[in-house]
């Protein structure tokens, strides 16, 4: 299983290598949900960081990106895939904007909002199973199965808005309910996904 991840989480070839090069820059729902302007680059903590690979993305938009991943097996893959790609004189540059710690966000954050000037708090948990699966993409299925159903979503949005950062953003599939019932400041929405944006005074 782990070994058919490995792909997923090539960050020099592939979907991810096309995204960045065609993903419509600044002007795609991540990057306006997370709040890119023009010459702002945000800090970033993708709280939720799996295969990493939203956080390449926002790294390759120029954002510097802490991600947090409470899986070891995952967190492991993770890590085995940015030092190789580290060795890519392209996307090196890009790898040194990430910063990967394996840790429970939901313990971690208050710690960490001690110590760093986080911007952005970024969430993208596990989606609800869905019997129709024809939309739920290869490798979100393989991640299932190693950390399965992520169920204490509410705590980790908790500990998000009640950190110091401006903003907390929470990746949904387009018709889900809103996490915990939170309504959110406002969505940004793409095909088939929908990213709730949670200001913060
Ligand atoms: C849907 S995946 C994230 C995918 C990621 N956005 C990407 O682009 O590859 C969700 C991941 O969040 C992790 N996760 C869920 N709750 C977490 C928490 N409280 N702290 C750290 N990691 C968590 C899960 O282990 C899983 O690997």
């Amino acid at each position: 299983m782990t070994t058919e991840l490995n792909d997923y989480v090539d960050f020099t070839k592939g979907s991810l290598d096309y995204r960045r090069r065609n993903g419509g820059g600044r002007k795609q729902a991540l990057a306006k949900a997370i709040g890119l302007k023009k010459a702002a680059n945000p800090t970033v903590v993708d709280a939720t960081a799996g295969l990493g690979r939203d956080a390449f993305i926002l790294a390759s938009l120029g954002c510097k990106v802490h991600m947090l991943e409470r899986s070891a097996v995952v967190a492991e893959l993770l890590y085995e895939g940015l030092q190789r790609a580290k060795l890519n004189a392209d996307i090196a540059p890009i790898i040194e904007r990430l910063k990967l710690t394996h840790q429970d966000a939901t313990n971690y954050l208050p710690k960490l909002c001690l110590t760093e000037n986080i911007d952005v708090i970024y969430l993208d948990p596990m989606y609800p199973h869905r019997k129709k699966s024809a939309l739920v993409k290869q490798e979100m299925r393989l991640l299932r199965t190693i950390v399965g159903e992520d169920l204490d979503t509410a705590a980790l949005l908790q500990a998000a808005l009640e950190s110091n950062c401006k903003r907390v953003v929470v990746k949904r599939p387009k018709v889900a309910t809103h996490l915990d019932d939170k309504k959110p400041s406002f969505c940004i929405e793409s095909k088939n996904t929908r990213y709730d944006v949670y200001l913060k005074p």
